[in-house]
């Protein structure tokens, strides 16, 4: 899939109420046991060929552990292990979730904009194999109680106007959040939790060098002078700052001036 593709699909994708159509058949039972899901033996394939290729998490810089982890939960045959990826901003975060976009039968949507009934909805009518959700925290805590069931067992159900209808999916769910204050115990229990820690200079330098020679095409000692001004003189640890300030300069002088209007401008500055 294209990176266009995927970003078409990251902004398209929202799981909201009435966003597909309400059909509901009475006493509707599509119970499945999880062995009948389809493209299971696909799906590895894939990910083998991704793992061997370096092409999922290829965008990311460090974080090899993490990687590995995402791997070992892809391949986990029994039951989803489903991953909550927590920290700071800039973290890289989205960026995980965007390469598992990369993944075939993966849906993407943002805490924001999934609410319950449309979550049922979506998932019975696409049966996603990998549920991603952005910002996890920003979905209001009566519609989290929506990936309970799927989480814990693959099991969903609803009943509206007096027809009821079930199935059992086999899902993973990844998704992020900068905090974990607005999340439900028990969903949050059904997470693997991997707390991200803000970058020390060491990895901050290198994801800022490797975004900004490889991403942004900026020769390497101005980004390696964008990273140690934003450090030193910003006191910033925003990977984004680094990217805005790149794309403002061109030479180091410029890097010096833009950093010092930035700081003359603060809130802290008098
Ligand atoms: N380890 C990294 N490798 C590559 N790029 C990175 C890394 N860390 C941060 N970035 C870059 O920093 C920017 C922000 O990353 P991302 O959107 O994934 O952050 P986030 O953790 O989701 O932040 P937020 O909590 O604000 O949503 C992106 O441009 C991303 O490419
Ligand atoms: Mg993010």
């Amino acid at each position: 899939m294209s990176l266009k593709q995927m970003i078409g699909r990251y902004f398209c994708m929202h799981i909201s109420d009435g966003g597909v159509n309400g059909r509901m058949s009475c006493d509707e039972k599509d119970v499945l046991s999880l062995s009948d899901e389809v493209g299971e033996s696909s799906d590895k394939d894939m990910i083998s060929q991704f793992q061997g290729e370096g092409q999922l998490f290829s965008n990311i810089v460090g974080y090899e552990d993490i990687k590995k982890l995402f791997y070992l939960s892809l391949y986990s045959k029994e039951r989803p292990v489903h991953i909550l990826l927590v920290g700071p901003p800039a973290s890289a975060k989205t960026l995980f979730m965007l390469e598992c976009m990369k993944l075939e039968r993966s849906y993407f949507t943002l805490g924001s904009h999934s609410t319950k009934s449309g979550m049922i909805e979506y998932l019975f009518e696409k049966r996603p194999r990998y549920l991603i959700i952005d910002e996890i925290e920003h979905m209001p805590l009566k519609d989290q109680t929506a990936l309970l069931s799927l989480m814990e067992t693959g099991i969903i159900a609803e009943t509206k106007f007096q027809k009821a209808r079930n199935t059992q999916l086999k899902t993973w769910v990844f998704a992020t959040s900068n905090a974990t204050e607005r999340m439900l115990t028990p969903l949050l229990s059904r997470f693997l939790v991997l707390y991200f820690k803000p970058y020390k200079y060491g990895s901050f330098k290198e994801v800022t060098v490797h975004l900004l020679c490889h991403g942004e095409g900026i020769a390497e000692d101005i980004a390696e002078e964008v990273a140690d001004i934003v450090w030193t003189k910003l006191k910033s640890r925003d990977i984004r700052d680094c990217v805005k300030i790149a794309n403002l300069a061109k030479t180091k002088e410029d890097v010096k001036w833009v950093v010092e209007t930035m700081r003359n401008y603060s809130r802290k500055s008098k």
